[in-house]
């Protein structure tokens, strides 16, 4: 074949290929990972149609209206089984993906790394295994990672943490083991990350200290050990601090002046020493406080009357003893008070409605 006759074969391809269809390469890519797809709902199968010349009009697409690509690729919700392809990479454009609560399985592509605009990234509620590909740290505009309620095992990559616009990160609810790593003190604009019910080993990295923005660190129902780190002093915008049903030991640090944003404290089944902290009657937000089966002894802070939001406080289980401070008769939010199984003295105080 000569060059002529090699040029003229390519053009009449082309041609042939754009008349019998004129759908963009986006669209094309998402029919290949549509046809990996079962279990799709028939809304979908008739907008997803291949006559057409972009994907822009079809179910849960949205186009940048000028190039015509995808920016937007949301299925959540539509009961989809089947793996996710690895053509996703083809999608360059993507800023979101959110493909929650389907029934998603077989390992997250590496080739979703490839595409690097994504700003935000639900794969949560699904049946993905296998663990977080490597290439994720190429997402480097990323802001939300949600992988929690698959079947994620191995250890988070520490190459994760590179990502360091990341402000909300759910990995919780999976099979994720390991020890939680180090760098996550690179995340300096986190505000959220999530990683209860994992099987989590080794100590709370002192490091979570220079996450200054973190509001939400949930990390119960895993198996940490060690203090928890005095570092957490710094986190002035803490919410919610849920450490519970690990193997957590020492003093608890907390109680800081810093505190005041700290609506919700969950320290429960760790195996502490020493006792409550007075000073945690400066977190004047508290509303859920529970230190149930911790080893606490001591007694029971008068301070905590200064606890004006304070509705939950369980403290049972534990060592404490002394009275019952009649201070917490001015915690008028009171509603559920455990203490059972301690060796308090005395009575309630009649403030309580004892
Ligand atoms: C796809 O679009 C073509 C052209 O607009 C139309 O004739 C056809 O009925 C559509 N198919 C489905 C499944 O809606
Ligand atoms: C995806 O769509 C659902 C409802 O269809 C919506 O609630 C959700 O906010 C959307 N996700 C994103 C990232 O916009
Ligand atoms: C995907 O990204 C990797 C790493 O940046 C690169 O080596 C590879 O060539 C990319 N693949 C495609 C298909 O763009
Ligand atoms: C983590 O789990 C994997 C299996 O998913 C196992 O091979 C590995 O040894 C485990 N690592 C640790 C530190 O427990
Ligand atoms: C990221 O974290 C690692 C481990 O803690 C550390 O060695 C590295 O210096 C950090 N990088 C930056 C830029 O902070
Ligand atoms: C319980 O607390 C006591 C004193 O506070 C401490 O000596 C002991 O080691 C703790 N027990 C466990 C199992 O951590
Ligand atoms: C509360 O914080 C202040 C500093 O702002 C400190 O002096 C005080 O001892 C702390 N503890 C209590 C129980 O108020």
């Amino acid at each position: 074949m000569n060059l002529f006759s090699l040029l003229f074969c390519c053009y009449f391809v082309s041609v042939y290929a754009t008349t019998v269809s004129g759908l963009n390469s986006d669209g094309l890519a998402l029919l290949s990972l549509l046809s990996r797809w079962n279990s799709v709902p028939t809304s979908m199968t008739s907008s997803w149609n291949s006559s057409d010349s972009t994907p822009c009009s079809w179910l849960g697409i949205k186009c940048d209206y000028r190039s015509h690509s995808v920016v937007s690729l949301n299925l959540s919700g539509y009961g989809i089984s089947g793996p996710l392809g690895p053509e996703i990479w083809r999608l360059k454009q993507l800023k979101t993906i959110d493909l929650n609560t389907n029934e998603f399985s077989g390992e997250i592509p590496s080739q979703l790394g490839n595409c690097s605009l994504l700003e935000y990234l639900d794969l949560s509620t699904n049946s993905f295994t296998g663990g977080i590909p490597d290439s994720f740290k190429y997402l480097q505009n990323l802001q939300t990672l949600s992988l929690f309620s698959n079947s994620l095992s191995g250890e988070i990559p520490e190459s994760l943490f590179q990502n360091w616009g990341l402000q909300v990160l759910y990995l919780d609810t999976n099979r994720f083991n390991g020890s939680f790593p180090r760098s996550v003190g690179n995340l300096t604009e986190l505000l959220e990350l999530s990683l209860y019910s994992n099987q989590l080993s080794g100590p709370i990295p002192e490091s979570i200290g220079n996450c200054r923005k973190l509001q939400s660190l949930t990390l119960s129902y895993n198996k940490l050990i060690g203090s928890l780190p005095e570092s957490l002093t710094n986190l002035e915008s803490l919410v919610d601090l849920s450490v519970g049903q690990n193997n957590l030991e020492g003093r608890i640090p907390l109680g800081f002046c810093k505190c005041k944003n700290l609506e919700k404290l969950d320290l429960s089944f760790n195996s502490f020493s020493g006792g409550l902290p007075p000073d945690l009657g400066n977190c004047s937000s508290l509303a859920t406080f529970a230190i149930v089966h911790s080893n606490l002894t001591g007694t029971i802070p008068s301070s905590f009357g200064q606890l004006k939001k304070l509705s939950h406080l369980d403290l049972s289980e534990n060592r404490l003893s002394g009275r019952i401070p009649p201070e917490l008769g001015n915690c008028k939010s009171l509603t559920v008070l455990n203490l059972y199984t301690n060796k308090l003295e005395g009575k309630i105080p009649s403030e309580l409605g004892g």
